[in-house]
């Protein structure tokens, strides 16, 4: 019996995994899965307090995948030191877990090039992977506030550990490997002593993968590239604050961050997975959301963790699918030709069907 837990989470969090999980109930059965609800974020504060209960987490460790929504939102958005925000959870869930390797993968849809801000002829072929190290750097770091006679100041420490490099460069070559064996990694060697680890052991690494071609690249300028000429990049390695801003950069290539999934790994089959996008409380409970990321998260939790990679290839093929017949969601509606509006819930329904034309 295989176990899912299912953390819905805040904002739009719950409509998006409410379509998923009628993709998942319709592609499991004949398969031993199971799957439990919990709260974390900010419905887990509001409940008990603290973003994540030890309970949760337990039963997340004893699990064999998680899906996660999105947490977050103005409610629970607090300065005030030592209170409990609803980030603090994905945190935790990262650390606890040891899922240092998230992957993002940025991937063009032919309809959807027009919903992009950058032109076709820019687009064209772009399929890039996002590999982002999510268990150290400053998010992890020790930060404090303080004050002394020149006043208040803070400060946060970006720390890497060179085992935390090595592994999560191994992983990139490896996956490079798999792909068209180019890793671009980017950093800020020129400046921070941490990204000089970072370059040192990146190279020292490449020594056991000699097939990939490696080059280096600073964060700035590779923030330019991706604009300029994203078909220059393959897997992209990096950082975990470098990461997170370089993701939401390449998930604007793709059109919308309602598109984009991801996956957080280690080194079992064992992962969570979610939206790259946040829980967008703007549009909470109207039927806007774009329940596309999590549906996706969904098709890359059954590969990675269960192998089921027929499931995983049809989800993805019905997504495609329904992208092509002209369906939108409002984040990729551009009013433009013959295109459909669609809800939330619409959306999740015409992607089940067209799964169940594929299986
Ligand atoms: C992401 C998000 C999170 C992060 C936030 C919600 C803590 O932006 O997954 O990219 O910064 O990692
Ligand atoms: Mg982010």
């Amino acid at each position: 019996m295989k176990k899912i837990m299912i953390l819905p989470g805040d904002g739009i969090g719950p409509e998006i995994v409410n379509e998923t999980v009628k993709i998942l109930d319709f592609i499991s059965r004949g398969h031993d899965i199971s799957y439990e609800f919990d709260d974390v974020g900010g419905i887990a504060i509001d409940k008990y307090g603290i973003p994540l209960k030890d309970e949760t987490l337990e039963k997340c460790k004893n699990s064999n995948a998680v899906l996660l929504g999105a947490v977050g939102g103005p409610k629970w958005d607090t300065t005030v030191p030592g209170k409990p925000r609803p980030e603090d959870a994905l945190l935790k869930l990262r650390k606890h877990l040891g899922l240092f390797a998230n992957l993002r993968p940025v991937k063009i849809y032919k309809s959807l090039m027009s919903s992009s801000t950058l032109k076709e002829e820019v687009l064209n072929g772009v399929d890039i992977l996002v590999i982002r190290e999510l268990t150290g750097g400053i998010y992890f770091g020790e930060r404090k506030r303080q004050s002394d006679e020149k006043g208040e100041y803070a400060y946060d420490t970006e720390k890497y550990y060179k085992y935390e490099i090595e592994r999560i460069a191994r992983l990139g070559f490896k996956t490079a490997g798999i792909r068209s064996k180019k890793l671009t990694s980017v950093d800020k060697a020129n400046i921070l002593e941490s990204s000089r680890l970072w370059r040192e052991t990146v190279n020292m690494v490449h020594k056991d993968y000699k097939d990939i071609e490696l080059n280096h690249m600073y964060v700035d300028n590779a923030s330019m590239q991706l604009i300029r000429n994203p078909g220059q990049f393959d897997v992209i390695l990096t950082s975990n604050m470098f990461g997170d801003i370089l993701s939401d950069e390449t998930a604007m290539i793709s059109g919308s961050i309602g598109l984009l999934p991801s996956a957080s790994l280690r080194e079992d089959s064992f992962g969570m997975y979610e939206p790259i996008h946040g829980s967008a409380p703007d549009i909470q409970g109207q039927g806007k959301a774009n329940p596309v990321a999590q549906i996706l998260s969904l098709a890359m939790l059954l590969r990675y963790s269960f192998a089921l990679t027929y499931q995983a290839d049809i989800i993805e093929k019905a997504v495609n699918a329904v992208l092509e017949k002209g369906f939108r969601t409002a984040d990729i509606y551009n009013n433009g030709g013959k295109k459909k509006l669609v809800s939330t819930s619409e959306m999740g329904n015409l992607i089940l069907n067209e799964i169940k034309i594929f299986m």
